[in-house]
């Protein structure tokens, strides 16, 4: 597969044997790019959610199993109150026009996290898109909606307890596998490539059991202005990594 990067030196060559299949990223940086435009931090969301949308239809065309995309935690519900409302109604906006947008991009969408505390309405839209795209082969986006992965492990600590209470396994037999097998992740691919956006160099409580062995790659680019072209680049220099997983 060849890439053209204007950048970075002309064309550059990638292995599609050596895609990662699972791709994290955690979106960061709306707020800021917003504010140094003299813009309200309501205007980087929306150019986030759009240039997300770009992003993983780029995934879909270039063949990636999995990513899982990062737009709101199970902390930024901190947030004042006025931004954590603009952000629901654009995720429920997004959700609205993914038929009309996304259509026949056999993206499988799927939505990650804690649905308890969301709002209704946003619940629902959020059922349907899943149900609408279900059946497509391309990549499966998984939005991380209300996420928090202390919050997922704890959701899966407590159904194997269950599990042991109701007799069905022993507690001495549990494994990391069983662990993975109750993520909202199950089933995908572990995270082979995790970017992160806005300079910032940590976790924030994303996927943390998923990207154990994970190749992290950082932008000092803010969401809103990251691109195709660095999404290729971070590619790239993941098939340039050497993984040895703990051997030699
Ligand atoms: C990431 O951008 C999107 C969300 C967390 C919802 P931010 O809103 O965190 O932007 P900054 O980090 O404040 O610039
Ligand atoms: C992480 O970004 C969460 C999302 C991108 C949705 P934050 O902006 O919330 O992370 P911190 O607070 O800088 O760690
Ligand atoms: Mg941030």
């Amino acid at each position: 597969m060849i890439f053209t990067n204007k950048k970075n030196g002309g064309d550059f060559e990638i292995d599609p044997e050596n895609l990662p299949k699972h791709i994290g990223i955690i979106l960061d940086g709306n707020g800021r790019w917003a504010k140094k435009r003299g813009l309200p931090r309501s205007a980087g969301h929306s150019v986030g959610v759009d240039n997300m949308k770009t992003v993983i239809r780029e995934c879909n065309r270039i063949g990636i199993e999995s990513v899982t995309s990062y737009v709101f935690s199970t902390e930024n519900w901190k947030r004042p109150k006025d931004e954590v409302d603009f952000l629901m109604k654009l995720f429920i906006k997004f959700f609205d026009n993914y038929k009309k947008e996304l259509e026949g991009e056999n993206i499988v969408m799927r939505v990650i996290g804690a649905r308890e505390n969301l709002d209704p309405h946003l619940v629902e839209k959020i059922a349907e898109t899943e149900e609408y795209t279900k059946n497509n082969t391309g990549t499966i986006v998984n939005m991380a909606l209300n996420y928090g992965s202390r919050e997922e492990i704890t959701r899966a600590v407590k159904g194997i307890s269950q599990d042991v209470k109701n007799g069905i396994i022993k507690s001495e037999d549990i494994t990391p596998q069983m662990i993975t097998d109750r993520l909202y992740t199950a089933g995908q691919h572990e995270v082979d490539l995790l970017i992160r956006t806005s300079g910032e160099m940590r976790i924030s409580n994303f996927l943390m059991w998923q990207i154990s062995y994970a190749e992290l790659w950082f932008s000092e680019k803010m969401w809103p202005e990251f691109t195709n072209e660095d999404l290729h680049m971070a590619i790239y220099d993941y098939g340039q990594r050497k993984r040895r997983f703990g051997g030699i």
